[in-house]
């Protein structure tokens, strides 16, 4: 074997000649340090020699990478270790995936598997997405109905599949620090999602009063963006939001949180007295401005908590949002994510066409995610610099069960892994299908049945009729006409 079976691939790797059996490698043939002049803390350096194995890390992180890479080395050298020097970093600090539990929730016990596998493929971030239209799953003590009536919906309606059995539930406090803990020992942050002004409409189930129109409607149970969206010119809503974070902020110890701002239809906005009202007194423009008003103020509220914000690429359309909260692209036909990095913002990459895991194969096909460059076309050399990262996310309206997210999300997940930490001269996708025929059975073993590979890389009839079966299912007349 000439190359290691790495994924994602170590950047510097200089393979040596001879080896040590397995047997010699003791207690004193095992020296592990951490050097924090490195400037970068999962950083590190191993290196298998007839000393034994030497690890040099950036700090903790990097300690626990090397550790990760040197698992995998060992299990395709059960008996004897190469003799090797590896140098590595990641090419990118945030590298991440999410997990949508609102369409449908994963139990605690299966997140921690997905969390193994992220742990394995060096990302890490776990966003969790907790609130939407279709339900609220986050416990949240200051407004019960939240977790009384907006975690609960009437059906599901997802596109042609319907189903009329109430479907619920939240993660309590209890099992959301233990997540936190899990992904703690493993290097990962959890960034939780309370998505704003837009996909509220189950939180506006349990209080209409934070809504334009301050009418009662049901918890969502149909896919789509919906007009009732969160009241900006009502004083009480930002007030709710801040309390509904102060207590986010007290479950997950992490940097950033992030308050959405994605698909927020403006036509409440422009009818309602009282947000017309800001607008004016605000001396803004447009709705859109109003939307960057909000999530300016929300961003400076976990500021003054020491939190950071992030949002989805629409907010960007208010041309006024705060520099300092990090965007989350992820379609952008105005590439005004890529001006937003030019001019000194940060982004995280994450392009629907390519990254999305909800969508089947035919559409996104393993290569496809693989060839991916993070790089946005028309980033200058600042703009460059200025993308965070990677993450790939899972919508689950249409996934139901773990065995179908499993499918649906790997080996997609570790060519964005790969995207995330090996640098772009260092990425090559043959090489990189040959390597995941070890991942394979290192995913088995965390209980991830990844889809079989036949289904990885369809031929282009395939693509076509799985894309158009996809979008036949999906898609009701409702969908395309809008709802109002
Ligand atoms: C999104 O897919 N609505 C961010
Ligand atoms: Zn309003």
């Amino acid at each position: 074997m000439d190359k290691l079976q790495l994924i994602p691939y170590s950047n510097e790797v200089r393979m040596l000649p001879g080896s040590i059996p397995l047997s010699k490698i003791g207690r004193r043939s095992f020296f592990s340090t951490i050097d924090r002049n490195t400037g970068n803390p999962e950083s590190y350096y191993l290196s298998i020699s007839e000393n034994g194995i030497k690890i040099v890390a950036g700090g903790e992180a990097g300690r626990y990478y090397a550790a990760q890479t040197l698992k995998q080395i060992s299990e395709t050298y059960p008996d004897r270790l190469p003799f090797l020097e590896i140098r590595d970093k990641p090419a990118f600090p945030y590298r991440g995936f999410m997990l949508d539990s609102v369409r449908h929730m994963t139990p605690i016990e299966d997140i921690k598997k997905l969390i193994d596998a992220a742990a394995l493929l060096k990302l890490n971030k776990f966003h969790w997405h907790l609130t939407d239209d279709q339900g609220w799953r986050i416990e949240i003590d200051s407004y019960p109905l939240l977790n009384e009536v907006a975690s609960y919906r009437n059906g599901s309606h997802f596109g042609k599949v319907h189903d009329d059995r109430i479907y619920g539930g939240y993660y309590t406090k209890r099992e959301m620090r233990e997540i936190a803990d899990y992904c703690a020992d493993r290097h990962i942050d959890v960034i939780p999602e309370i998505d704003m002004p837009g996909h509220m409409v189950a939180a506006i189930a349990a209080y209409p009063e934070i809504s334009c129109r301050g009418e009662e409607i049901p918890v969502e149970t149909r896919q789509g963006i919906f007009p009732d969206i969160l009241c900006a010119g009502n004083p009480k809503t930002l007030q709710m939001i801040f309390d509904i974070l102060d207590e986010v902020i007290r479950i997950f110890p992490c940097k950033y949180i992030h308050i959405g701002g994605d698909e927020a239809p403006k036509k409440r906005w422009k009818e309602c007295r009282h947000c017309q009202e800001l607008i004016r007194e605000l001396g803004l423009e447009t709705e859109e401005e109003l939307q960057g008003w909000f999530m300016n103020r929300v961003a400076e509220f976990l500021q003054s908590r020491g939190r950071k914000a992030i949002t989805w690429n629409e907010s960007l359309n208010s041309g006024l949002l705060n520099k300092d909260i990090i965007v989350q692209m992820w379609m952008d036909r105005k590439k005004l994510s890529v001006d937003f990095a030019n001019s000194g913002g940060n982004i995280i990459v994450s392009p629907f066409y390519h990254y999305y895991l909800d969508y089947p194969y035919g559409m996104t096909p393993l290569n496809k995610t693989y060839k991916f460059d993070p790089i946005l076309k028309g980033l200058d050399n600042q703009g460059a610099g200025n993308v965070a990262g990677v993450e790939t996310p899972v919508w689950t309206e249409h996934i139901r069960d773990f065995n179908q997210l499993c499918f649906m999300a790997f080996p997609r997940a570790a060519a964005v892994a790969e995207a995330g930490w090996t640098f772009e001269e260092n990425r090559d996708v043959d090489d990189f299908n040959v390597r995941l025929q070890a991942l394979i059975p290192r995913l088995r073993s965390l209980g991830i049945k990844p889809a079989p590979e036949k289904d990885w890389n369809p031929n282009p009839f395939r693509r076509l009729i799985q894309t158009i079966r996809f979008f036949l299912s999906i898609t009701t007349k409702e969908m395309i006409k809008g709802y109002d």
